[in-house]
This record gives structure tokens, sequence and C-alpha cells, in this order.
């Protein structure tokens, strides 16, 4: 007998237009975002595949908004995303991690009702060692009324995200996204140039073997959170010990937990008491695609996803992974 070998190919436009066509009200500009992040973040796997070859590593020679290095990738990562989501008439404004304001969209083109918000390049600091380094996006309803959105467009809580996703560019670039109806990822072919389904319905397990957290500061954490860690580390003999794992990028160690299971925290520390990473950039999108995947996210005191945030570069301490995992976090941190 003659066995079917070949494997079914769902590329993700195809995935894309498939979901649409669940939603009978959908017009298509979510898709069509879809698609141009897509697209986007070819051209900087390119970029970043070459890194070593091209003059693209290294500082820029300046810092960002928020006092942090850039590096070169970073603005090239950032000027790629503009440029692919500007033209397409499906957004009234974004924002990104490297700006220090909301991105209008130029008048010459025309204006939809989302909202995208970046991180064009986490883990940049690694980019010069060759360690995976991420794009993280979320995107929003448009809440204000005009034709080009505001800042109150991008300040809502994560809750409200619409779709949400990340790029890893790692040994292989993947693309993992989620609609609320599951979280599903995608490998980047890279001869054919095109994101192939290859992890349909990724469900995060319930707990995991994985901690990831920069230990480092541990004399800067409060006590409730050293407790925790040593909890996780089984040092106090209540639970098996987990694994330390810690890339020091948020896209790769998040990946790893997803795929693995696990915990990844950043805690608030003495040196920066709001913690480090961007709640409307990193912590939303990655909170909103380990949810959908059966995941949890807390920032110590609540439900990260619920945070009504107050400034486009606001910081939160987070929690984040497999949902037994996170529980121990909200029990001994006293989160509601
Ligand atoms: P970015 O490169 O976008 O500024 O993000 C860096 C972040 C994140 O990717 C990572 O988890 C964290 O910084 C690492 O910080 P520490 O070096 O303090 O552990
Ligand atoms: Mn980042
Ligand atoms: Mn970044």
């Amino acid at each position: 007998m003659v066995r079917n070998t070949a494997t079914s190919v769902v590329t993700i436009d195809r995935f894309i237009i498939e979901q649409e066509r669940e939603h009978p009200g959908a017009t298509g500009a979510l898709s069509g975002i879809l698609t141009d992040l897509a697209l986007a973040a070819k051209m900087i796997a390119n970029k970043v595949r070459a890194a070593g070859l091209a003059d693209v590593l290294g500082s820029a020679g300046q810092e960002n908004v928020q006092g942090e290095v850039q590096q070169k990738l970073d603005i090239i990562a950032n000027e790629t995303i503009v440029k692919a989501m500007d033209h397409g008439g499906r957004l009234c404004c974004m924002a990104s991690e490297e700006m220090e304001e909301i991105i209008p969209i130029p008048d010459k083109f025309p204006t939809g009702k989302y909202v995208l918000l970046f991180d064009p390049l986490d883990g940049s600091s690694n980019i010069d060692v060759n360690v995976p380094v991420g794009t993280i996006f979320s995107v929003l309803s448009q809440r204000s009324t005009g034709t080009h959105g505001t800042l109150a467009d991008a300040l809502q809580p994560g809750s409200t995200q619409v779709a949400a996703g990340y790029v890893i560019y790692g040994s292989s670039t993947m693309l993992v996204y989620s609609t609320g109806t599951g979280v599903h990822g995608f490998t980047l072919d890279p001869l054919l140039g095109e994101f192939l389904l290859s992890h349909p319905n990724i469900r995060i397990p319930t707990t995991g073997r994985y901690l990831s957290v920069n230990d480092s500061y541990e004399e800067h954490w409060a006590e409730p959170v050293r407790a925790l860690m040593r909890r996780y580390r089984g040092l106090d003999g209540k639970r098996a010990a987990m694994n330390v794992r810690y890339v020091g990028s948020m896209v790769a160690d998040f990946h790893r937990n997803l795929l693995g299971g696990g915990l990844f925290a950043y805690p608030a520390n003495a040196k920066s008491p709001g913690g480090k990473l961007r709640l409307l950039y990193e912590c939303n999108p990655l909170a909103f695609i380990c949810e959908q995947a059966g995941g949890a996210a807390i920032d110590g005191v609540q439900r990260v996803l619920d945070v009504q945030p107050t400034e486009l570069h606001q910081r939160t301490p987070i929690y984040l992974g497999s949902k037994d995992d996170v529980a121990i976090a909200s029990e001994m941190l006293g989160a509601h």
C-alpha cells in the first residue's frame, strides 16, 4: 500500500484567511495587519541573520527614551516595522519601545481602526554574541473617534487586545500569535521565504521544569520574592526543584517555557522598584499569548492583563508561565 506521506502545507497567509472566515463580520483589516507583520518579520530576520557580516552590529551611539543604549539593529527593526505598517490603511496610530511618543500615520496614507504597539527588537543587548532576539507586538481596537489615534488608544488594559504575538529569531525564525482563539506557531522556511504552520494550538504545560529569572538581583528583592524563588528552586523542601534557564531575551525565555512549561519572572527590585519590563510592548502581549495557551501572568499584585496603563513606557514586574507555577507566586506574594 502506498501511503500519502506529504505533509499538509499551511502558510501563515492561508491560516489567517481561514481564521478570518470563521468571523463573518470581519473586514479583513486585522488579517492584513498580521500579514504585513509577517513580512516585516521576514525583513528583520534577514538583517539579524546577516548581522555578523553587514555593518549592523553594535551600538548606534545614542540612547532611547528609556535611557537604554540603542543598538543599530534596534533602529533598523523599528524603521522596518513602521514602514511595513504605516500605509496599509488599517492603523490609526502605533507606539514603539524605541520611540518617545505615539507614532502617527502620515497624512498621505489612509487610516484604520486598529492600534499597533511593539518592541521591535527584544533582547537586543545580546545581538553581538549571537543569542536569540525577538519582536513582540500587540494590536488593540481604536477607542477614540477621530481619524488619527490618540495616546488613550494605546493606554488600554491588555485584556482588550484583539491580537498579540512575537517573532523569535533563533536557530529557526518562528512567528507565534493569537487572536483570542488559541495560540499558533509558524516556522519560516528559509528557502520558500514563507512562514508555515508548525505548532498549531500550542498549550503550555500546567506546571513546568524551567525557572527563568536573573537572580543576580537577589539582594535587591523583597523578602517574599526571595522566599518564592527558594520555593521554585526546591530549597524549602515544598516542591521539586525547577531547572534555571535564563537567556536574557524575554522572547527566548518565554518561548522555551511556553513549549516546555515553567515560569519567567522579572520581579521588582530595590534598584528598579517598578520592574524593568514594559507593560505595553512586552508584558501585555506575552501575557495574552500565555493565557490563550492555558497559562497565567501576574505582576505580583494582580493579573497583568487587568492593569490599567497610565503611561506609554510604563514598566511592571511580571511572573509569567505555567498556571500552577504562577499560582504559587500569587499565593506567596499575596496577589488577588
Ligand atoms: P530590550 O532588549 O527590548 O530592551 O529588552 C531587554 C529585556 C528582556 O528581553 C530581558 O528579559 C531583560 O531585558 C533582561 O534584563 P536583565 O539583563 O536585567 O536580566
Ligand atoms: Mn524587550
Ligand atoms: Mn527592544
